[in-house]
């Protein structure tokens, strides 16, 4: 027994090598992967050095490359200047001014194509407008939109004028969406009349009427786009609707070119407690590891379509929707609406008429498609697609290899790209033309990022049995300056656990012999049973493994024997059973995984249920579960689930 790490009891030994196709023509060949990690390794800042200048436009160039004299708050490239709108639009025009920069497809099934060049007008009108308004450089204005391409317009807009923008995702309530304007201090709402989900209106106007209701003191104007038709109230002085607001501006508008440490967003997450982190990201950094990130992990090129599913209110929308595809000169495809809406079949449809070449989503959406079958893709034509991605939380194995199968159709690499809103791009992941894949691995990290996994004491470990805090042991540009107004949380939160020697990210991970990373789930969700330490993501790997399981989720509960035994909840992928067959299933359950994991990880309890709570960014919420489990009250907010009235279901009351 060693308290000081977690036990590994997952055995995954499959091993996916590129096609000699795929590494032929890929970006980031063998030969280069091993060249770019000896140059990161020997001199680190020259590497990001060269990156930067290779990559990014600069107005005024850089000297300084890394300041390191107020760390852990580091600074990048600080003497230079830019501005991240030239380089996502600017930089294309002559080049490619007519290609496609966005398709859009709304839910009931509308078509828009963006070319580059009116992409680059409507951020130039919408950014007049903004200074018409008022708003200026280091300005804060939060974005409430739908996933329709003017919530890019009004990012691309902000960073124009050097004005901060913080995306709050539309699915959230009026309550948060109050905390995070008045926590940023935000000047400006850009919201939208309203969004459609599932057939549904969102109002969102009438949620941020609502939040602004006798609050948010800094707030002064909203425009509103208008989307979806619904009736709104406009407060006179206060509102005003976007097409008004940029009548009469010209497409051009110079750019403020800003300080390469220059605030481009706050993005506000939830913490495991207390009020939401406004992580703020810098305008160079940010910008190289989207950019540099978005070519080398997705391979991206010239005539790729890229769909990233991801909303723009997630790290992810900022990323590889906005700013590393768009900085790359990619074609991106935007949708608003849901995954399963009118049917499952949804998301390959629109693969098939858009023709994406590149598709990333979710574990949780993967796993959610795969629950309705292997029939519904089938009948798709996603021949065009050439490469995979996933994101967000640990891909169990089984379903990692029915995307693989059924999607990718035996062909495609998937890239499993471990990173967080806080490192702004990603950073473990495979570089698909170079590197072999295992499912359930993100496998190593990319050049120039130093991660490891240590112990409590900040030892690393090499045993491939034991896992441990995955740490970052160097600074790297895209990583957060700091949580907004709150520089003494940034350095309690990553740093104080081991002397600010480490950025620590909160999640436990193992490598393996191979030096492979395996994401084990949060270091908060660790399970402690009989002196055993275990990640939540591997006995649910193993509950997946089963043929009639879709997903699952295990939290511990105090025991008095084994110290907290394994309560797991569980989605089949037909119907949920009852009764005589649920108690059969369950022990048939509790069998399984501990043949797979041994006795050790053997679940106490299994509970069948529809549905799992999940955050809006599809992470499911252990925490609640855990209350559950115990039988304690439920102290979170439930309010923003996708689907509240399963938490009933869960407690054994429905
Ligand atoms: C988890 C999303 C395993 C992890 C970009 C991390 C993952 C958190 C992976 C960040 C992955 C993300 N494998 N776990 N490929 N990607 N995670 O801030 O726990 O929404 O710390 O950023 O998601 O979530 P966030």
């Amino acid at each position: 027994m060693n308290d000081k790490s977690i036990d590994s009891v997952l055995q995954e030994q499959r091993v996916f090598r590129p096609a000699a196709a795929f590494t032929a023509a890929a970006r980031i060949k063998p030969a280069d992967y091993a060249r770019l990690a000896a140059e990161a390794a020997r001199d680190h800042e020259g590497y990001w050095a060269r990156l930067a200048r290779e990559l990014l436009a600069w107005h005024q160039p850089f000297s300084v490359v890394l300041d390191a004299s107020q760390a852990p708050n580091y600074r990048w490239f600080t003497d230079g200047t830019l501005n991240a709108s030239v380089n996502c639009l600017d930089v294309h025009l002559a080049t490619r001014g007519d290609k496609t920069a966005i398709v859009f497809e709304s839910e009931p099934g509308e078509v828009r194509r963006l070319s580059y060049r009116e992409l680059a007008a409507a951020v130039g009108q919408l950014a007049n407008a903004l200074l018409a308004q008022g708003i200026h450089s280091g300005d804060r204005v939060v974005i409430y939109m739908p996933m329709v391409p003017e919530a890019v317009v009004a990012m691309l807009a902000c960073a124009r004028i050097g004005a901060v923008h913080s995306v709050v995702f539309g699915g959230f309530s009026a309550k948060s969406l109050r905390d995070r304007i008045e926590d940023a201090g935000a000047r400006m709402v850009i919201t939208a009349d309203g969004g459609r989900r599932a057939g549904k209106l969102v109002d969102l106007k009438g949620a941020t009427d609502e939040a602004l209701a006798g609050a948010c003191a800094t707030l002064e104007k909203v425009i509103v786009f208008r989307n979806a038709g619904n009736e709104v109230t406009m407060q006179a002085g206060r509102d005003l609707w976007w097409d008004e607001a940029i009548a009469g501006q010209s497409a051009q508008c110079a750019p403020v070119f800003v300080n390469a440490e220059h605030p481009l967003f706050l993005l506000y997450t939830s913490g495991s407690t207390g009020k939401p982190k406004g992580i703020q990201h810098a305008t160079a950094g940010f910008l190289l590891g989207a950019r540099f990130t978005s070519e080398w992990a997705f391979d991206l090129r010239d005539s790729d379509v890229f769909w990233c599913t991801a909303d723009v209110g997630w790290v992810t929308g900022h990323t590889y929707v906005a700013y590393g595809p768009l900085a790359a000169g990619a074609t991106i495809v935007m949708y608003e609406g849901a995954p399963v809406h009118p049917d499952a079949g949804r998301f390959w449809s629109i693969c098939e008429r858009h023709g994406v070449t590149i598709f990333y989503t979710a574990p949780t959406a993967i796993r959610t498609l795969m629950k309705f079958g292997d029939v519904i893709p089938a009948k798709f034509d996603l021949s065009k697609i050439r490469l995979l991605g996933t994101v967000g939380e640990p891909i169990n194995p089984e379903a990692w290899v029915w995307y693989h199968k059924h999607i990718g159709r035996e062909r495609c690499p998937i890239v499993d790209t471990w990173w967080q809103t806080e490192t702004g791009a990603s950073m473990i992941t495979p570089l698909p033309g170079a590197v072999a894949t295992k499912p359930g691995s993100c496998t190593l990290p990319l050049p120039g990022i130093d991660a490891a996994v240590v112990d409590e004491d900040g030892v690393e470990i090499t045993d491939p049995e034991r896992g441990g805090y995955l740490v970052v042991r160097r600074p790297w540009p895209s990583m957060l300056r700091t949580i907004w107004g709150d520089n003494a949380r940034y350095l309690a939160t990553y740093w104080a656990k081991f002397d600010g020697r480490y950025y620590v990210a909160g999640d436990t991970a193992r490598r393996d012999a191979d030096g492979y990373f395996w994401v084990m789930g949060r270091a908060d969700d660790v399970l402690k049973v009989s002196g055993h330490r275990l990640g939540t993501a591997e006995v649910e790997s193993a509950f997946v493994a089963h043929p009639r399981v879709a997903e699952t989720a295990v939290v511990g509960r105090p025991h008095e024997i084994k110290g907290e035994a394994i309560c797991a909840f569980v989605v089949l992928k037909g119907q949920r059973p009852t009764g005589a067959e649920a108690e059969q299933l369950a022990t048939e359950l509790r069998e399984w995984v501990s043949r797979e994991l041994g006795a050790i990880a053997r679940p106490d309890e299994v509970r069948f249920a529809d549905n799992l709570p999940k955050t809006r960014s599809g992470k499911i919420m252990r925490r609640l579960l855990r209350a559950v489990a115990r039988g304690e009250e439920i102290t979170q907010d439930v309010s923003t689930l996708e689907n509240p009235a399963i938490v009933e279901q869960l407690r054994g009351k429905d």
